[in-house]
């Protein structure tokens, strides 16, 4: 069975629920706060690990009691985490997120997942093979993301980059993955405005979340995959989600078009509930 390698960002999420978000230098009083995992990284091996048995996460947390909630909470969801480092003398990563009038604000302490390094990410990836699908975030450094990529296209193993948060990306780079998953925001700032002519550039590579709407990739012309509406809780995760169940939909071999459309299906279940993973779906609810 292939498998899915998840490299990135394993937090917790320290969540406040606003009805008025502060003016510089105001207090005001919040809703409600509560803390659950999160992590891009961590939050896309959850979602794919609900959909698909052979999930591997590689990254790292902290000697704290985070890093232990983070990885129990990873091995509930049945994600292999062997690959797993625990960084001595060193915080697990925190992500400060602000939940207002359905949206989010996040802020990320990296922390821990600074220590997600080429030096300790390259040898774990000997055991994988050709065909087995890599997901990749930028909530680690750059040189990893990169360093990864060169050695997935040297080793036949598959690409898929979500530029989240953005940071500038090489064009070789870009070239040498086998997807790409900016949202708008993201792809407006890869492709300069011309997110149209970025799809037309990279047919049945680059796919562009737009939330409810759908996603979109150009094969001859733009297809947009529609998205499924739901009553919004809390949208943190969905793209994650997105991600995640994209890669299982493609390691299944369904074609572009279906796999996307199950990554839409997963992605509206998933802002049905409050935090990053708190819906996201079980097969059994998108079959
Ligand atoms: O994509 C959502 C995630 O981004 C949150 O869970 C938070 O950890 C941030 O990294």
């Amino acid at each position: 069975m292939k498998k899915i390698i998840v490299i990135g960002s394993a937090s917790i999420d320290l969540v406040v629920q606003t009805n008025k978000i502060p003016d510089t230098g105001e207090t005001v009083l919040g809703e409600a706060f509560f803390t659950t995992p999160g992590g891009k990284g961590a939050n896309q091996a959850v979602a794919a690990a609900r959909l698909y048995d052979e999930v591997y996460m590689i990254g790292a947390v902290g000697d704290d009691v985070y890093g232990r909630e983070i990885l129990d909470n990873l091995i509930k969801n049945g994600v292999d985490v062997s690959h797993m480092d625990v960084i001595q003398n060193e915080v697990s990563g925190t992500a400060h997120i602000t939940l207002f009038e359905e949206d989010n604000r996040i802020i990320v302490v990296p922390s821990a997942n600074q220590h997600v390094l080429p030096e300790t990410v390259l040898p774990k990836l000997e055991e994988f093979t050709s065909g087995d699908i890599i997901l990749l975030q930028q909530e680690i450094p750059a040189k990893t993301v990169e360093a990864v990529i060169n050695f997935a296209s040297e080793n036949g193993l598959k690409v898929m980059l979500n530029p989240a948060p953005y940071r500038k990306i090489n064009v070789d780079l870009v070239d040498k993955v086998d997807w790409l998953t900016p949202n708008e925001t993201e792809s407006a700032l890869l492709f300069e405005g011309k997110i149209d002519k970025g799809l037309i550039s990279y047919p049945n590579k680059l796919i562009v979340t737009q939330g409810a709407k759908g996603a979109t990739y150009y094969d001859n012309k733009l297809i947009l995959v529609p998205g499924i509406e739901r009553k919004v809780v809390d949208t943190t995760g969905a793209g994650d989600t997105f991600n995640g169940a994209l890669a299982v939909g493609l390691i299944e071999n369904r074609n572009f078009k279906d796999a996307i459309l199950f990554a839409n299906k997963a992605a509206s279940f998933s802002v049905t509930g409050l935090g990053a993973q708190g819906a996201m779906p079980y097969r059994s609810q998108i079959e």
